[in-house]
């Protein structure tokens, strides 16, 4: 049977390490401040920032809540932005995503201060980022790397596929494997012969967005699945991008969902609200 990359255990060691240093902070009068907005009541949406706020509560750090409603205008959004850019106490802000569709949320991640953008979605972040420099990673493909790391796998000289180019896991997570010396490929919707490229991988990263889709056929023998996918299924139960049960007799480590990557987003987001006071 394949390792089990726990991430509920390994976000659990990262909350605990975040905690003291934050106590740590604390002890020299340092206090560490996320402002967290949601516009809307979408009900994911809810469960996620009322996840990230319970997990500051945790680990130390103080959270600002800002509901706005559903109407809000994209300048009362930026102006309360501008706000927070502005208060030397806050520490990071959140704008949780997605937004409502009257307002532009290029501009709005614009608008936040690169030194207070934890989600390290700033296009200053992931420049620094695709050119080696200091800034915020963007927390979920931050979170796989330290899955592999902790967990014993090697990246340097390993083929590394990453299904999905999105600007918040598939973009930043090939720029990552790269760093850590991987031989990086990025599928998507438009790639030819999708098997036959996932199945040189000896990392296969999926974050497709569609429940089940990678089965045994994707799959070399022995390789490391990293499923980012989240979703419910006709019973109503979690499951990912990855036919878990299909897929992990054949490979040689998988993440389960839930308890994979999930935890792991949150768990860098606490741990970059630590790093924007060494940033600031
Ligand atoms: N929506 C889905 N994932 C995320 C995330 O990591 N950060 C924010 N701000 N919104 C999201």
């Amino acid at each position: 049977m394949p390792q089990i990359i726990d991430g509920k255990l390994i976000s659990a060691q990262i909350k605990e390490e975040v905690k003291e240093k934050v106590a740590k902070l604390n002890a020299q009068g340092t206090r560490v401040c996320l402002a967290v907005i949601q516009v809307g009541t979408d009900p994911a949406s809810s469960v996620y920032v009322g996840n990230k706020k319970k997990a500051c509560a945790y680990v130390g750090i103080e959270s600002l809540s800002y509901e706005l409603p559903e109407q809000t205008s994209q300048e009362e959004l930026l102006a309360l932005i501008a706000e927070l850019n502005g208060k030397a106490e806050v520490n990071g802000i959140l704008v949780q995503l997605p937004l409502p569709g009257h307002i532009d949320e290029d501009a709005v991640i614009r608008a936040i201060d690169p030194k207070k953008d934890v989600d390290g979605f700033h296009p200053q972040s992931v420049g620094a980022l695709c050119i080696g420099q200091p800034g915020f990673v963007s927390c979920t493909p931050a979170g796989i790397i330290e899955l592999l790391k902790r967990s014993g796998i090697e990246i340097a000289g390993k083929e590394c596929v990453v299904i999905g180019r999105s600007n918040i896991v598939g973009k930043p997570m090939a720029i990552l494997l790269l760093r850590e010396n991987g031989t990086v490929t990025v599928t998507h919707s438009r790639t030819r012969n999708l098997k036959e490229v996932t199945r040189r991988a000896d990392i296969l990263v999926v974050a497709v967005g569609k429940p089940r889709m990678i089965t045994r056929e994707y799959v070399k023998e022995g390789a490391v699945v990293i499923d980012v996918g989240i979703h419910r299924n006709e019973n109503n139960r979690l499951c990912g991008d990855v036919d878990y049960e299909d897929v992990s007799p054949v490979c040689s480590a998988i993440t389960p969902v839930p308890g994979g990557v999930g935890p792991m987003t949150i768990a860098m987001l606490m741990y970059n609200c630590v790093r924007s006071i060494e940033l600031q």
